[in-house]
């Protein structure tokens, strides 16, 4: 069976550090970084320098970016592709969805993967990041945005017909969430 995992998670959680334990540990795993692919076309067309302005943009231009990354995606081929993503962006204009419709279903999910912490945990992990302009939020902040990444995962999964999963990443823990994850997937290529 070919597993098609998209991962999420608000900036920090840690998804990017528990998405690459999965792929060390489970052979055929292919991590692709949806922001990564975003950042490329943002450059070739000279609109950004660096993927932290990206959100910043106007919605109707990082719109166009997010479609020609989900053309990308959507042709890809592989056993097990694990997509690294974001359910909304919190823009100037507002949280905008990351997996709108036509994006969410050409992707042709399997599965969809949130990954929680709690809004403390995020908040040390993002001011820890000093290679990262991150967007300073509250406590409260957090607990808002933690909220919002729940009703966006349901509609994913409704939309899609992919179960949904809920994962803790415990702080010094994202080894086990990843191990987690990878029997998960075997379970699923079963
Ligand atoms: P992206 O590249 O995904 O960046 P991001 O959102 O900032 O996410 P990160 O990868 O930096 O954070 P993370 O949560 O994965 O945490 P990390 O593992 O690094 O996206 C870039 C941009 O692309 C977005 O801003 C947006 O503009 C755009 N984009 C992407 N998808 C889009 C979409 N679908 N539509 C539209 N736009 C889109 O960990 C953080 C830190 O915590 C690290 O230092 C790590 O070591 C540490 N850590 C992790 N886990 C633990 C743990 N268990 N205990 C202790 N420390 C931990």
């Amino acid at each position: 069976m070919v597993l098609r995992v998209i991962l999420v998670g608000v900036p920090g959680v840690g998804k990017t550090t528990v998405v690459q334990g999965v792929v060390s540990g489970y052979p055929g795993a292919k991590l692709v970084t949806f922001g990564s692919l975003m950042f490329e076309a943002a450059r070739s067309l000279r609109w950004v320098k660096d993927r932290d302005e990206m959100r910043k943009m106007p919605v109707e231009k990082q719109k166009r970016l997010q479609r020609m990354a989900a053309t990308r995606v959507a042709r890809m081929k592989g056993e097990a592709i694990l997509l690294d993503t974001h359910l909304f962006i919190r823009t100037p204009e507002g949280f905008w969805p990351g997996l709108p419709f036509e994006v969410v279903r050409a992707m042709k999910p399997t599965h969809l993967v949130l990954v929680i912490a709690t809004p403390e945990e995020i908040a040390k992990r993002r001011m820890a990041d000093p290679t990262r302009a991150r967007d300073e939020v509250t406590v409260e902040g957090l607990r808002e945005e933690l909220d919002i990444a729940r009703s966006f995962l349901t509609v994913s999964s409704t939309l899609t017909g992919a179960p949904m999963l809920i994962v803790r990443n415990e702080q010094g823990k994202a080894e086990e969430v990843s191990k987690s994850l990878i029997r998960m997937l075997e379970q699923a290529a079963k």
